[in-house]
């Protein structure tokens, strides 16, 4: 549905539902009309008039309706990839809630990873003219031309997920707090750490996509706190959100690092399967029963498994099912309201109970769930 005809048909329906509330008690006898706040008086012929008038309103509605694409909202969602299981529940929860059977049209380009193919899927989408533009940016600079473009074009864009730090040319954004999940897992750290007497702390990091937001929260969050601790960490080096980019990186920091470090850090769940299997070839131990504390985030199922197992000792939540929320910004702006402009999805901290442990940030006294078989189940 174009925006254009939008006007058009929000109005022909204001006018029916009007004339539909005049006409909805039609006995043959006059009948009180609110015109401009005055109740009138309205004869039997004339009231016959107006439900013709509601028909052709009626009418008129459908025809526009018909005339353009079947009534669906067109939609174009320029998605980061297909690089980890967190990646595949978004994208499969805004398959869900943006499909046809719920209203939309939805062309949906998955970027590959790619910030000039995500710039030119955004470009494609104002070529189609669509009505909406989702974007989770892959990395949080270099969007105000394009923004802006989106903007001269008329069309509003929701960001989700990740942010944009270099324009605030969108309506709305729907995401997680990555600083948070980071200050979360440095936190943890320190009241899991002390409750097994381990004084000093040797971490490695695999980081994410290097420039997206989801690796500068995590990073930021994290370094704050270690240099709060006084801890040291060895080396960050990007696994590229994937499994195949952890167990690379991994496998250098086995040979670079060999018997120096007690903590890794993965900044996401992909990324702690290929440095657990980096870690097994090399033969070191980890987990809560092992030699290095490994801490990942995202706590897909596949993660929660992993945590299950005893070998991710604890798993900080980054929550993908951001659809339902868009959807709902979506419906704000269709009915002519103003949104929130920011959302932060609500996140959980998982481990087994034995690293269960109290700690807070800044104050703010934090919760764990522990995680269980139904657990597991409920998560994406
Ligand atoms: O932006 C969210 C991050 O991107 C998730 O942590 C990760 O799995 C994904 O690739």
């Amino acid at each position: 549905m174009k925006k254009r005809l939008l006007g058009a048909l929000i109005s022909s329906a204001m006018v029916a539902s009007l004339l539909a509330g005049c006409s909805s008690s039609n006995s043959g006898t006059t009948e009180p009309v609110t015109d401009g706040g005055t109740e009138t008086e309205q004869t039997t012929e004339e009231t016959a008039d107006t439900a013709a008038t509601v028909e052709e309103a009626a009418q008129e509605v459908a025809e526009n309706t018909e005339s353009a694409d079947g009534e669906l909202i067109d939609i174009g969602f320029a998605q980061v990839g297909h690089e980890s299981d967190w990646r595949t529940a978004s994208t499969k929860s805004c398959q869900d809630v943006f499909s046809e059977a719920n209203g939309y049209n939805l062309s949906f380009v998955d970027c590959d990873n790619d910030s000039a193919a995500q710039l030119e899927a955004v470009r494609s989408f104002i070529e189609q003219d669509v009505d909406y533009i989702i974007i989770d940016p892959i990395v949080s600079t270099g969007w105000d031309t394009v923004l802006t473009e989106c903007e001269d074009a008329g069309i509003p864009v929701i960001v989700i997920d990740r942010t944009i730090d270099d324009s605030d040319k969108y309506a709305a954004w729907v995401g997680s707090d990555f600083k948070q999940e980071g200050l979360a897992a440095g936190e943890w750290l320190k009241a899991y750490a002390d409750s097994k007497g381990i004084t000093e702390i040797n971490a490695l990091v695999i980081s994410g996509t290097t420039g997206a937001s989801a690796q500068i929260g995590r990073s930021d969050g994290f370094k704050e706190v270690a240099d709060s601790y006084g801890w040291t960490i060895l080396d960050e080096q990007s696994g590229d959100f994937t499994e195949d980019g952890g167990q690379e990186v991994m496998e250098s920091y086995c040979k670079s690092y060999e018997g120096k470090f007690n903590v890794v850090v993965c900044q996401n769940d992909n990324e702690a399967f290929g440095a657990m299997t980096a870690m097994d070839n090399a033969g070191v131990t980890y987990g809560p029963d092992g030699d290095v504390i490994l801490i990942s985030f995202d706590a897909c199922t596949a993660g929660l498994e992993e945590v299950k197992a005893r070998k991710i000792t604890a798993d900080f939540e980054c929550n993908p099912l951001a659809a339902p929320t868009v959807e709902e910004v979506i419906k704000t702006l269709q009915s002519g309201g103003t949104p929130e402009t920011e959302v932060y999805m609500p996140e959980h901290w998982y481990a087994l109970s034995d690293a269960i442990v109290e700690f807070s940030i800044n104050g703010e006294a934090q919760e764990m769930t522990e995680v269980t078989d139904e657990v597991i189940e409920a998560q994406y």
